[in-house]
């Protein structure tokens, strides 16, 4: 029978500081009125200057380790989502691979921005199904508060730090049914942050993150829609099937749009963007935990993760949840 990846360990790491609508109010000609009402976010977390990528990351998937019962030192593969590595290289899955002390486990980063998180996943689901590795770490870490330009109002309020983290192992019932990737570079100008290489950054010192908002806007809830049905039809599924739908939290108004024309009813879509604002390749994952926290997972449920961003790119994966979150893993 051929082998599934399933999800056994969960973790999210936030970190402390909270940085309001109305803090920002003071530095860019903004209102939590207007940041509300387009985005839905309340606040965000902002790192402190001793944390990174790949600390954070840690955090997350120590816990993630936890409740799958696993030693660090068991793991075959870690697979790190992030477009703020610690470093350009060493990969930022290294960095975690030697604070955890996963001696055996090969390591590497997965560049696909927001959408890095679900790349990751279907990565590991393939490395699993081939055979050979057996217990894979996927975590999603990111950092924005270190590539955004704080005095630009359009996209400084967007965008906030974090962590999560899963752990999929072999197994032949639950865990992955299906996945969709998709990338379209001819957005590549909508939505991006130079890199060292880029001749325009040594020209303009301008290493931000720069945005077209309202063209992002339409992608998403273009695609957020068409990955939803295609990853649900691939996995022989109807959207009534789907127990609970985790989107990439960038602006609640994306998602109310993608799930209205869905038809999703209200309950079955998680937000919580209103309290971490866009968390880039973490924002799936720290939701997914979330939703276990708030007892929306149920044994047996089928949950649809569907991700978008930088590329532009999208990925979109259904999973039959198989363990139990009261006993945190069976
Ligand atoms: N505070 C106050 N006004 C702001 C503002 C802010 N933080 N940011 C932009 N504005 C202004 C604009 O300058 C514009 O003013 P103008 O009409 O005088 O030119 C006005 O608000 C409307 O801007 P617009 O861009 O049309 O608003 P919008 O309804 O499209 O919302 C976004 C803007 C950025 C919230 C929205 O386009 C969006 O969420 N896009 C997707 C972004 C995203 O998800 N990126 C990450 C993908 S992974």
């Amino acid at each position: 029978m051929a082998l599934r990846a399933r999800i056994t360990g969960w973790g999210k790491y936030l970190p402390q500081r909270i940085l309001t609508n109305r803090e920002l109010e003071k530095w860019v000609d903004t209102s939590d009125a207007w940041i509300r009402s387009r985005t839905g976010i309340r606040e965000r977390r902002i790192a402190a200057d001793d944390e990174t990528a790949s600390t954070m990351a840690v955090e997350a998937s120590r816990q993630a380790l936890e409740v799958a019962h696993l030693n660090p030192k068991e793991l075959d593969l870690i697979i790190a989502a992030t477009v703020t590595p610690d470093k350009v290289f060493p990969a930022c899955a290294s960095l975690i691979q030697h604070q955890l002390g996963a001696s055996k486990a090969a390591a590497f980063d997965l560049n696909a921005a927001c959408s890095g998180f679900v790349y990751a996943l279907a990565t590991a689901n393939q490395f699993i199904g081939a055979g050979g590795f057996e217990k894979v770490l996927v975590v999603g870490t990111d950092v924005y508060s270190r590539i955004l330009d704080w005095r630009d109002r359009s996209t400084c309020v967007l965008f906030g730090d974090g962590a999560g983290a899963v752990i999929m192992e072999a197994s032949t019932q639950g865990g992955s049914l299906s996945f969709v990737l998709g990338s379209d570079g001819s957005g590549a100008d909508l939505l991006y942050v130079p890199g060292l290489c880029d001749s325009t950054l040594v020209a303009n010192d301008h290493h931000y993150l720069t945005m077209n908002g309202p063209e992002v806007f339409k992608f998403a809830i273009h695609t957020m829609v068409g990955a939803t049905k295609q990853v649900v039809e691939t996995a022989h599924l109807t959207l009534d099937d789907i127990d609970l739908f985790i989107y990439h939290q960038a602006n609640s108004r994306i998602i109310q749009a993608a799930a209205k024309s869905l038809s999703l009813p209200p309950h079955k879509v998680f937000i919580n963007v209103d309290r971490y604002g866009n968390t880039s390749a973490a924002s799936i994952p720290i939701a997914l935990c979330e939703a276990i926290e708030e007892g929306r997972i149920q044994k047996g449920d089928h949950l649809a993760l569907v991700g978008f961003g930088g590329g532009l790119s999208w990925g979109a994966m259904v999973v039959e949840w198989d363990s139990d979150p009261l006993e945190k893993n069976v």
